[in-house]
């Protein structure tokens, strides 16, 4: 099975679960500025919501994959918004992308909200969801 992650962090939270899941794939996590060069079956996506939305470099990365995807994973964080699945679902949609409805979603921290998150809880949990997904 070929798989690929790829994320887009401001604070380094996302990085943290695209790391975590690289651990259990034995893949290098990479950021969404680093286009897909070849097919994969797994695309595992992170991202989080900033001003209520998700980044536009995560919606540019979904317009320019010129690979066959088999499906993508939402992987993501926030301080108040429960997960960036429904936004990065429709992108992914309107791009022709076939996106699972298994997701993974955790607190991330901001400021002085959800100090520590994702925590060592989040990264295991993280880690279970992506075995899930491979095994
Ligand atoms: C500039 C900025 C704006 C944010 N706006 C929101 C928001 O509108 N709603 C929300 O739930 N979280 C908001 N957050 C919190 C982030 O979604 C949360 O900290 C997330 O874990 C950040 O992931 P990152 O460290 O990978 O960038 C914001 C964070 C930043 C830095």
């Amino acid at each position: 099975m070929k798989i690929a992650i790829r994320y887009y962090t401001k604070t380094g939270n996302t990085k943290k679960l695209a790391d975590a899941i690289a651990e259990v794939c034995n893949v290098e996590a990479k950021t969404v500025d680093e286009p897909l060069t070849e097919d994969v079956d797994v695309l595992f996506l992170g991202s989080a919501i900033y001003a209520a939305g998700i980044d536009k470099s995560i919606k540019e990365f979904l317009q320019n994959i010129n690979v066959n995807v088999g499906c993508i994973y939402n992987f993501s964080s926030a301080a108040l918004i429960e997960s960036t699945f429904g936004q990065v679902k429709k992108e992914a949609e309107a791009n022709g992308l076939k996106i699972s409805d298994d997701e993974f979603h955790c607190r991330g921290a901001f400021k002085l909200i959800h100090r520590g998150r994702p925590n060592e809880k989040d990264l295991n949990d993280i880690k279970e969801f992506a075995k899930r997904i491979i095994n």
